[in-house]
Parts: structure tokens; C-alpha cells; sequence
């Protein structure tokens, strides 16, 4: 969406995967200060975002939507100038439908009057969910909201929570600044890997100001070390928006070491803006590559298996050539190697490896003209 925003993914928090209905005032100012201080927000995370569950169940007298005055008592515009004190920025959820998906009053035919209300209150993301829709055609619900959005005059990142319906990465990038492309995610291996597997091949449709989003980050959720790093990896090379779904401050150190690796967060965040595609795969050795702005290449290689095992590429089949030798950056470890061809590494069950390859032609920056691979001859 040309609003200006998201020209690299938004990266934030949202309290759903962590707290389900339980939002609050309280939860929000404590994960925005936990941000503040534990390096997150140094890292890039912006947004704090408030999900399903924030509403009274009726609209006011004048057909407002009311937050509910247990939950946050000063309301969202206190709520709002408190994050924005911290120099953060504020999310909210509603629902392109009759009521939310937690059964709040919902924005379908009061797109106008609640824009306004969260211009007013100093929203500055808008999470649009997609529960009962009575059918009507997503497209024009979800445009409804953008132009009410754009007519607030204030700048909304728009994150349609759209599940993939029809096709919606065909038209969310005129809609929004990311669309969900998958039903949610769940806190275990299984769910993240299915969920890799519908996002993956959506690279075309992804670019500055709008993303495929296959769901917010589980990473400390209960998943291994090993799979959450692996999550990570794997969204920021697919240019996901990194949005994390775990209690902040209560952050284990592996957890926060791992929503914080600048080096993978690069990756995410490279204002080239492609979206990292699978060059190969087969028996669940999974080796994608997305190219950066410099001229390197990323390259995830990803271990689907329960098993560890041996993954193997090469330079030319990544899209790079023209050099005698290349340099491999460990983006997990730091440390750095050299090769003329071989990208190969010893992966565990579960985990991925993953390499910034520089040197030679071939990446995103230093070629005019898509990404190719080059045959060794
Ligand atoms: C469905 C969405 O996909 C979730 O991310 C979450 O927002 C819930 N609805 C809230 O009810």
C-alpha cells in the first residue's frame, strides 16, 4: 500500500499469542517499557499492539466504539501517549465483520466513524480481522477500511488479518501493508512448518509497503531453542513482518537473544524488500536464498527432519558468480568462513543454519534485472 509505510516489515508486538483475551492497560504499558529497556526497541521493534478483547460489547449512544473502562482505564489515547512517550508506537485490532472474533462490536458499515476514533485516540496500526464477514466479498470490506483509513490523515500501517482469503495476495498490496496469508499459528514445530510451507511460495506479491504475513511469532512460546531459531530465520527470510506473540518481560535471555540477532533482523529488514525463495528442496533439506540490497545473498538452510543432517548448496545455485572465493557469515555463531563453491552445514533436527554470502555478482543490488542462477561453465 503507498501510504508510506512498512517499506521494510513492521516489526512489533501483539498481545494474542501470549494472553489471548486478556489484554489490559497494564499489559500493554509494562511490554511497552520491558521494549524500552530490554533492547527490543533498539532492535527495531516499533509497534505494541493491542488485539482482540479491547472493547465493550456496545457502541455509545453516538454509535462510538468504547474500550473497555476495567481493562484500560485511560483509555486508548492514554494508553497510546504513554507508548508514544517511550518513543513507540500503538496498534489496535478490529474486524471486518459484524462483531470481532472474541464477539465485540465490529467496523463492518462503521469503517468512517471508527478510522476516526483511532486517529483521534493516536493509533498508529490498525490488525483487521476477518470474522463474521456475513459474506460479503473481502476485498471490498477491506478496502472500505484503507480509504477510511487514508481519509483520517493520519499515517495507519494496515495489517489485513485475512487468512489467505481469496487469494488475497493478488489484491492485498493496492489494500494493505501486509495480509495474513494462513489461519493462525499455533506454538509448536508442526504449526509453524505448515504455515513456512503456504507462505513460502508467495514471494512475488511481497515488496516495499506490503508483505505476506504467515502469522505472528511464537518464538518463546515453548518450542526448543533450536525450532524458535529456526521461526525466526525463516520469517525474516521470507521479509515477514516480526511481530512477537511472548510475554516480554518476563523474556527468558535465550528468547530475547533471539528476537534481538541484528544479523537475522538485516535480513528481515533489507530495504531491497525481496521476499527469500526456495532454490531447493527435497527430503525435507530445505535451502532458500533471498537476495539483499548490497549485493549478498541470505541464504536459510532449513532441516525439516527429526534428524540432524547434512545440507548442501552452492554459490551459482543462490543466484551468485564472478568470484574466485565468497565469504560466509554465520549469522547465529558471528563467525565467518570462505568458499569458492560449497555452502554446506551440518544441520540439526528442526533447526536452520543460515549464511550472508558476499562476493562476486548475482545478488540483489549489484545486478540490474532479476535474480539468476549461473551454471558453473
Ligand atoms: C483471529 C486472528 O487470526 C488472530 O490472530 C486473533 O486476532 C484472533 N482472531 C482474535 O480473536
Amino acid at each position: 500500500l503507498g501510504n508510506g509505510l512498512a517499506r521494510t516489515p513492521q516489526m512489533g508486538f501483539n498481545d494474542w499469542n501470549a494472553y489471548g483475551c486478556n489484554v489490559s492497560e497494564s499489559l500493554i504499558k509494562s511490554t511497552a517499557s520491558a521494549m524500552h529497556n530490554n533492547g527490543m526497541q533498539a532492535a527495531g521493534y516499533q509497534y505494541v499492539n493491542i488485539d482482540d478483547c479491547w472493547l465493550t460489547h456496545n457502541r455509545d449512544g453516538n454509535g462510538n466504539l468504547v474500550p473497555d473502562p476495567a481493562k484500560f482505564p485511560d483509555g486508548i489515547s492514554g494508553t497510546a501517549a504513554y507508548v508514544h512517550s517511550l518513543g513507540l508506537k500503538l496498534g489496535i485490532y478490529e474486524d471486518a465483520g459484524t462483531a470481532t472474533c472474541a464477539g465485540y462490536p465490529g467496523s463492518l458499515g462503521h469503517e468512517r466513524q471508527d478510522a476516526n476514533s483511532f486517529a483521534a485516540w493516536g493509533v498508529d496500526y490498525l490488525k483487521y480481522d476477518n470474522c463474521n464477514n456475513q459474506g460479503v466479498n473481502a476485498q471490498q470490506r477491506y478496502t472500505a477500511m484503507r480509504d477510511a483509513l487514508a481519509a483520517t490523515n493520519r499515517p495507519i500501517l494496515y495489517g489485513l488479518c485475512s487468512w489467505g482469503q481469496d487469494s488475497v495476495w493478488t489484491w492485498g498490496p493496492n489494500v494493505g501493508n501486509s495480509w495474513r496469508s494462513t489461519g493462525d499459528i499455533q506454538p509448536n514445530y508442526n504449526s509453524m512448518l505448515s504455515i513456512f510451507h503456504s507462505n513460502v511460495g508467495l514471494a512475488q506479491y511481497a515488496g516495499p509497503g506490503g508483505w505476506n504475513d504467515p502469522d505472528m511469532l511464537e518464538i518463546g512460546n515453548g518450542m526448543s531453542a533450536t525450532e524458535d531459531r529456526a521461526h525466526f530465520s525463516l520469517w525474516a527470510e521470507m521479509a515477514a513482518p516480526l511481530i512477537a506473540g511472548t510475554n516480554i518481560p518476563a523474556a527468558s535471555a535465550t528468547t530475547l537473544s533471539i528476537l534481538t540477532n541484528s544479523r537475522v533482523i538485516a535480513v528481515d529488514q533489507d530495504p531491497l524488500g525481496k521476499q527469500g525463495t526456495m532454490v531447493s528442496s527435497s527430503g525435507g533439506r530445505d535451502v532458500l536464498a533471498k537476495p539483499l540490497s548490497n549485493g549478498d545473498v541470505s541464504v536459510a538452510l532449513f532441516n525439516e527432519g527429526n534428524s540432524a543432517t547434512t545440507i548442501s548448496t552452492t554459490v551459482n545455485a543462490i543466484g551468485k558468480t564472478g568470484a574466485a572465493s565468497y565469504t560466509l557469515t554465520d549469522l547465529w555463531s558471528g563467525a565467518t568462513a570462505s568458499t569458492t563453491s560449497a555452502i554446506s552445514a551440518s544441520v540439526p533436527a528442526h533447526g536452520v543454519v543460515m549464511y550472508r554470502v558476499a562476493g562476486g555478482t548475482g545478488g540483489g543490488g549489484s545486478t540490474t534485472g532479476p535474480m539468476r542462477a549461473v551454471g558453473a561453465g
